[in-house]
């Protein structure tokens, strides 16, 4: 079931917090979300749900107009922040409480509520009650809950925020391998740029109420839109550095380089000040762009080394590299960045891309 937001936008009094929102997510796919805490996430998934009445815009399921209708008129799961299970209630009862509602026979919720918990493998759970689990085994709960009553579209509000590093991580792989086997559109609500990365078809990715791009991961992070979008996906995060643009090449202190045609051939003139990314894996000792200045942090991550490259004029620039050290806090030295990988970033923030809008 396709889910289509129509210039939505909704006020809380004379507090606009989204406007014109135009959304489409498409039958089956799994769509992140994404933004720092207050750009309107929530906000948007409760007007999807239909907690929140909409200001202006339209939202559709398919080719039904929902925009007015109340959650419980719309077949909708969701799965809220905090699980909110019943905690006198069996697993089962807690799974079969939306069909309860539903005044389904209880043979027939007995098969779902069966069905539902053999996909998610909790049959062993269905006697027990929501304190006898652990915090993954009741986020499952939670999402068994939301899928049994099979929704055309499946909500979800940081569903994995309350768990530890490690649940974390194997529930946002059951989560997809669930969500693919029941085909459901979904909405998954985080601020959290890995698992919107690892988890999804295609990420919307918000601040201040906006949609700032909508693309694949790869998309998001080989070809972002502007500096925001640049700045919040990838961990280490990409560095900024702001320089002028002289004789075809970027100039800062520690950093000149010719530009790449791509740049040339855009308008970018000279003078104008212009604002590069580049991210941590592009700065390194053997590429072939040199860079220059004073190393004013490292930390080892295990696998790999960060470091931060401080240049003369006091930009820095982060680097990521595998191995062992090798250079220490206060060494001066001179690595390379790949000048086909720097992005370019005018006043307005935005990207400046060739004609063609390849990198
Ligand atoms: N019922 C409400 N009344 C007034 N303002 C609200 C209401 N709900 C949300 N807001 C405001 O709308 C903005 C967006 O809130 P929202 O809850 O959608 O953010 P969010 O992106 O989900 O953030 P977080 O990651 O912290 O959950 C915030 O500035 C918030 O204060
Ligand atoms: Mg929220």
């Amino acid at each position: 079931m396709e889910i289509r937001l129509e210039k939505f936008s909704k006020s809380f009094g004379p507090v606009n917090v989204i406007e014109d929102m135009d959304l489409t997510i498409g039958d089956s796919e799994l769509i992140a979300l994404l933004g720092p805490s207050g750009c309107g996430k929530t906000t948007t998934l409760y007007a999807v749900c239909g907690i929140h009445r909409v200001t202006s815009g339209r939202i559709w399921f398919g080719d039904k107009d929902v925009t007015a209708l109340p959650p419980q008129k719309k077949n909708v799961g969701v799965v809220f922040q905090s699980f909110a299970l019943y905690p006198h209630l069996s697993i089962y009862e807690n799974i079969a409480f939306p069909l309860r509602i539903r005044k389904e026979s209880s043979a027939d919720a007995e098969r779902m509520v069966k069905e539902i918990a053999g996909i998610l493998h909790m049959e062993a759970l269905l006697g027990r009650r929501p304190g006898q689990l652990s915090g993954g085994q009741q986020q499952r709960v939670a999402l068994a809950r939301a899928l049994v009553r099979k929704p055309d579209v499946l909500l979800m509000d940081e569903p994995l925020a309350n768990l530890d590093a490690g649940l974390r991580l194997e529930m946002r792989s059951e989560i997809r391998r669930i969500q693919q086997e029941t085909g459901c559109t979904s909405i998954l609500v985080t601020h959290d740029q890995v698992e919107a990365m690892s988890m999804c078809d295609r990420i919307a990715l918000m601040n201040e109420g906006k949609i700032q791009q909508i693309g694949s991961p790869d998309e998001m992070y080989h070809q972002p839109q502007n500096r925001f979008v640049a700045g919040f996906i990838g961990n280490p995060p990409i560095s900024f550095a702001d320089g002028k643009i002289e004789d075809g090449r970027f100039d800062t202190p520690g950093l000149r380089f010719e530009l790449p045609d791509r740049i040339k051939a855009a308008s970018v003139t000279a003078g104008q000040n212009i604002t590069i990314g580049v991210r941590p894996e592009y700065l390194q000792p053997d590429l072939a762009t040199p860079i220059e200045g004073e190393i004013t942090f490292v930390e080892s991550q295990g696998r790999e080394v960060l470091y931060d490259l401080t240049l003369a004029g006091g930009q820095v620039f982060r680097s990521i590299q595998s191995g062992e050290h090798v250079c220490k806090l206060g060494d001066r030295i001179r690595w390379g960045i790949d000048a086909d990988a720097v992005f370019f970033f005018d006043g307005q923030g935005n990207r400046v891309t060739h004609q063609d809008g390849s990198r």
